[in-house]
């Protein structure tokens, strides 16, 4: 299940910008670069990021670094409404009128500075979403040739199934990770596989170097063990947990630091064995399994 001829490991560009580390137009196009070397084709953004500035910045550093559109694959994301300098909306809440998809494409395109967009994504579900109205700019858009593979994220199976009665849906890109492991058993990633959706992890370290609470507490020693086993590091050993499953999960990582973005793929290499994959998932549950 390969859909654009996307890398097996996507980049996000969330805290490339403002969110994170205001990176110089230089350091961008070293990132892009970096990532490119490495066999990371893929960018994962959203038009929010950084207060609605990241796009247009990675897209000044894009046009910058000489490097061929079709060498990259975008993606994007549409639909939250976010208060913010640039966007004083009295509250955060979300928009899939068509027009506000229309606009929130375009705008996409013009800060990203293409033509098209690989991956365009709902980001979160709304309870007012219209399945009708989504499928047919959606459709419009995809004529057009502004996307070409439209996907949703954070969506449940239902609300999953309520869009593709309108339209193909061919990605879900979903919180999971160790220590956020309910996706195991709400359905959603089950529900993918039977219907040939991807399925994109973001946050896929999860908490694990966010805080030090007891899951962190708990997966430490399970971690530090098996990284002499399989001679590597725990941001790895926790890349490697999430591509074992079959659902052949696209994890979408979000360091800025080179040697990290290497050592991501790198994970991919490693084959965990069962037990440590169940010692892993019983130090972050607190139990064995049933
Ligand atoms: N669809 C959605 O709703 C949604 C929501 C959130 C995020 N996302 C996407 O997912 C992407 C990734 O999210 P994320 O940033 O939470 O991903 P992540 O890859 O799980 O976490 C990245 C964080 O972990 C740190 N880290 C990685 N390896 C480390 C190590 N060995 N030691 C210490 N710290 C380490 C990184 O710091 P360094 O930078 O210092 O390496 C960075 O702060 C975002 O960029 C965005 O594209 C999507």
């Amino acid at each position: 299940m390969n859909k654009s001829n996307q890398s097996r490991i996507i980049s996000g560009v969330m805290n490339w910008g403002k969110w994170g580390e205001n990176l110089s137009n230089n350091k961008m196009i070293e990132l892009i670069e970096c990532n490119i070397e490495t066999g990371i084709n893929t960018f994962d953004h959203a038009d929010i990021y950084g207060g609605y500035t990241t796009e247009r910045e990675f897209g000044e550093a894009f046009k910058s670094s000489g490097i061929q559109r079709d060498k990259i694959k975008l993606i994007t994301k549409c639909g939250i409404q976010y208060p913010c300098d640039s966007k004083p909306f009295k509250i955060k809440y979300y928009d899939y009128s068509s027009k506000h998809i229309r606009y929130s494409v375009e705008n996409s395109l013009k800060n990203l500075k293409t033509d098209y967009i690989d991956i365009f994504l709902l980001h979160r579900p709304s309870p007012l979403m219209r399945n009708d109205e989504i499928a047919e700019i959606i459709s419009k858009l995809k004529n057009e040739g502004k996307i070409k593979i439209f996907g949703l994220s954070n969506f449940t199976e239902p609300q999953i199934k309520l869009i593709k009665k309108n339209i193909d849906v061919e990605y879900n890109q979903i919180e999971c990770s160790l220590t956020n492991s309910e996706f195991l058993s709400d359905g959603v990633i089950d529900f993918c596989q039977t219907k040939n959706i991807n399925i994109m992890a973001w946050s896929p370290l999860g908490s694990y170097f966010k805080k030090i609470d007891n899951i962190h507490k708990r997966i430490e020693p399970v971690l530090k063990k098996l990284q002499e086993k399989y001679s590597c590091s725990d941001d790895q050993l926790l890349l490697a947990w999430l591509m074992k499953h079959p659902a052949h999960i696209l994890p979408v990582i979000g360091t800025t630091k080179k040697e990290r973005i290497k050592a991501s793929m790198e994970a991919i290499k490693i084959n965990m064995d069962y037990v440590d994959w169940f010692s892993l998932l019983e130090a972050s549950k607190g139990k064995r399994v049933a």
